[in-house]
C-alpha cells in the first residue's frame, strides 16, 4: 500500500518546536526524530516504486515563503520541492527586486508577507542570527534557517548526517573529517553540533588560517595535514573555499591549496576502503576535490541532494504542524 495522509499518521507528539534555527539547541533525540522522519519520506514517498507523483499532501492548504537573500541552488530548490511534495503552496521571494532595496527593514518585509497569511518562512541571510530575530517577531509562523552567515545551516548538516547514516547504518563511533574552509563554514558548525551529539568523532582539517583555535571549544580534533589523517577517517566532508566571505586570501594560491588539501585519486588510495566522500556543494572541481573522486564510487554527493529533499520535508512537516499545535 502506498502512503497516504491517512496511513502516514499524525506528527510525532515528541516534536514540539515550531522553528528550526540550528542544531546547537536540539537534543540527540530531536535530531534522531528529524532523521527518522526524513528516512521515511525518502523511502516511502521519494522512492515510491509506483511513482505516484511522489507527493503526500500533509501540508495541503499551507503557504511557505522562500526568503533567500543570498545565492542558492540546492537549498532553495530543495526547500521549494519539499514544500510542494507536501502539498503546500510555495512562494519564491526575490530579495533583489523587493522593497528591501527601497529601505524597508527585514522585519517589516516579513510582517507584510505574513499579513498575506503565510505559515512558514524559509530564510537564508548573510547576517548571523536573522532567522532567530524573525522567529521572535513573527507569531504563528514557523521559521526555518537555510543558512545564516557563517553561523548555522541545520538542514545541510541533517542531510549530511542522513547520508552518512544510510551508508554506515550508524553515526556513533565514526570518525568524520571536515576539510577546507572551516572558518567561513556554517555547514561545519552545524555538522559538528549534530555529529557530536550522535556520538561521532570530528576532525577539522585545513590551513591554519582557515582553522582557528576557537573551534577547539566545540570538542573537535585538529589537523593541518590532510595526508596525516587519511587512513583513520570514515567520512570526508570536503568544504568549498568560500572566497566570497573572505576579506583577505588565506593561502598563497589555489594551486597550493589543491596540492595540500584536494581529495584526489592518490589520496583516496590511502583512505579506508569503504571511505565515504561528501560535499555540501557547489563543488569546485580541481580545488577541494578532483573530478575522478567527485564522480567516483566513494562519492555520495548526488545522494546528498536527494536526501536534502527528504530532510526538508521532515523539517517543514514537523515545524509547521508543531506551530499549529502551539498556536491553539
Ligand atoms: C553551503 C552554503 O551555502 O552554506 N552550500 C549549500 O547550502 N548547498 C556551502 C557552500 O556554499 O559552499
Amino acid at each position: 500500500m502506498s502512503a497516504s495522509t491517512e496511513t502516514w499518521g499524525a506528527p510525532p507528539a515528541e516534536w514540539t518546536r515550531s522553528h528550526l534555527l540550528g542544531l546547537e539547541t536540539l537534543s540527540k533525540e530531536e535530531i534522531t526524530l528529524l532523521l527518522d522522519t526524513a528516512e521515511r519520506f525518502r523511502t516511502e514517498i521519494l522512492e515510491d516504486p509506483r511513482g505516484t507523483g511522489r507527493k503526500i499532501p500533509l501540508l495541503a492548504g499551507r503557504t511557505i515563503v522562500n526568503l533567500f537573500f543570498e545565492n542558492s541552488t540546492r537549498t532553495k530548490t530543495s526547500f521549494g520541492l519539499a514544500g510542494r511534495r507536501l502539498g503546500a503552496d510555495v512562494v519564491e521571494f526575490a530579495a533583489a527586486t523587493s522593497s528591501l532595496s527601497k529601505g524597508e527593514t527585514i522585519i517589516d518585509t516579513a510582517q507584510n508577507i505574513l499579513a498575506m497569511g503565510v505559515d512558514g518562512v524559509v530564510i537564508r541571510h548573510s547576517c548571523p542570527g536573522t532567522p532567530h530575530i524573525l522567529s521572535k517577531r513573527l507569531e504563528h509562523c514557523s521559521v526555518l534557517n537555510a543558512g545564516d552567515g557563517t553561523h548555522e545551516h541545520p538542514t545541510q548538516a541533517l542531510l549530511d548526517i542522513l547520508t552518512i547514516r544510510r551508508r554506515f547504518g550508524r553515526i556513533e563511533g565514526l570518525t568524520v573529517a571536515l576539510v577546507g574552509d572551516i572558518a567561513h563554514s556554517r555547514t561545519a558548525r552545524s555538522d559538528i553540533y549534530g555529529l557530536k551529539k550522535l556520538g561521532a568523532k570530528v576532525i577539522v582539517c585545513g590551513p591554519s588560517t582557515l582553522v582557528s583555535q576557537g573551534w577547539r571549544e566545540l570538542g573537535v580534533e585538529y589537523s593541518y595535514s590532510l595526508d596525516a589523517i587519511l587512513p583513520r577517517v570514515d567520512v570526508f566532508n570536503l568544504l568549498r573555499i568560500q572566497f566570497e566571505r573572505q576579506v583577505v586570501r588565506p593561502f598563497p594560491s589555489i594551486r597550493e591549496y589543491a596540492l595540500l588539501y584536494a581529495m584526489n585519486a592518490q589520496r583516496l588510495a590511502a583512505c579506508k576502503k569503504d571511505v565515504l566522500i561528501i560535499a555540501p556543494g557547489p563543488i569546485n572541481r580541481g580545488v577541494e576535490i578532483t573530478p575522478e573522486v567527485a564522480d567516483g564510487p566513494q562519492s555520495a554527493i548526488l545522494d546528498q541532494v536527494t536526501n536534502g529533499v527528504a530532510v526538508r520535508m521532515a523539517a517543514l512537516w514537523l515545524t509547521l504542524t508543531a506551530g499549529q499545535k502551539n498556536s491553539k
